[in-house]
């Protein structure tokens, strides 16, 4: 008997080591009880990565700020969460301040230092030393090796261009307002240089996965509000540097919106770039944008994100489940489909 529990557990241990899973979700309201973060808790995965719009800060008022995030400290749902998993996070709009709010928002620097206070950042971590928080991590288990990028897409980001409704013409497919633009100056940018810079010492790392986590999407097409495809100078420069990087086995998180997809980018020499949209820990929205690029979803409910790597099969199955513990999008990708052709 003793020896079958023995081999239980180890059995059980092994099947733990030869899969990562990573749950990530966006736009959860302090105000609310956050049931999902419970949910996430209960699966105990290896990481969970917040993308943004983690509380509605939505403030100048640094006191208020620090408040809100006080409040989210204080929920039972965090609470557990944060005792059955390791919490990474980077930020969007909302908790970085303001709404649609860029590189001129005069209080990023007390968004920045609250932010890392409530999220442990260690203090001898480079996002101490530059500015905005965009950071790495690399996790390395069964001989593999899978690197997590996380983006700041706020601290850089120049200013939108406006779509004006007065004197402008929509395509017929969009049934609603339309805010922003594609901006088509060759000064805009949305992660700047010295994040470009660092984004590219990071594709040239060895890794057998790389998940990018940008808070706003990348991957779906062009719907008039906020997102990559605001600057598609910037989107092109993504797509290169991988392409440039050979960087294999890329793969997008995305938040935001307050509805789930999966977008998948087809291109020319290069591997399908896949973005799943985890958005909507608390929040929704009533209709989703028209998105060509989309494949699977949308989901209107709340849910959260969970990618779940088989380090022994090389498969990523990458899944978006809701608060009825359903999973409604399912994607299983082996490795080898996110690879150059060398
Ligand atoms: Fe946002």
């Amino acid at each position: 008997m003793k020896n079958f529990l023995f081999l239980f557990c180890f059995l059980s241990f092994s099947v733990q080591a030869q899969n990562l899973r990573i749950a990530f979700g966006s736009c959860a309201h302090q105000d609310q009880s956050l049931p999902i973060l419970k949910q996430i808790g209960d699966l105990q995965p290896d990481y969970f990565i917040y993308l943004g719009d983690n509380i509605y800060g939505d403030t100048r008022d640094s006191a208020v700020l620090a408040g809100k995030y006080a409040q989210l400290g204080s929920n039972p749902n965090y609470q557990y969460l944060k005792s059955k998993t390791k919490v990474l996070a980077t930020w969007d709009d909302h908790d970085y301040g303001e709404n649609d709010a860029g590189k001129y928002y005069p209080m990023q620097n007390v968004s920045k230092s609250l932010f890392l206070r409530f999220f442990e950042e260690p203090l001898n971590s480079p996002r101490f030393e530059h500015p905005g928080i965009y950071t790495s991590y690399e996790i390395k288990r069964a001989g593999k090796k899978v690197q997590l990028i996380l983006l700041d897409m706020r601290t850089f980001r120049s200013d939108l261009c406006l779509y004006d409704r007065q004197t402008m013409q929509k395509d017929s497919i969009f049934f609603y307002d339309l805010d922003y633009i594609p901006c088509s100056g060759s000064d805009s940018t949305f992660l700047g240089e010295q994040q470009w810079k660092w984004l590219e010492q990071q594709l040239q790392k060895k890794a057998d996965l790389r998940i990018i986590a940008s808070s706003t999407q990348f991957g779906h097409s062009y719907n008039g509000y906020e997102s990559w495809n605001n600057f598609p100078s910037e989107k092109d420069r993504m797509i290169h540097l991988i392409q440039k990087s050979r960087a294999n086995g890329v793969f997008f998180i995305s938040g935001d919106v307050h509805y789930a997809e999966l977008s998948e980018l087809k291109l020319d020499g290069l591997y399908p770039l896949y973005d799943l949209t985890a958005s909507g820990i608390s929040q929704s929205w009533h209709f989703a944008t028209p998105n060509v690029n989309r494949i699977q979803g949308p989901v209107m409910e709340n849910h959260f994100g969970l990618l779940t790597i088989d380090l022994r099969k090389k498969r990523l199955i990458s899944s978006i489940i809701d608060g009825q513990n359903t999973e409604r999008i399912r994607r299983d990708i082996p490795w080898k489909d996110l690879r150059f052709n060398d």
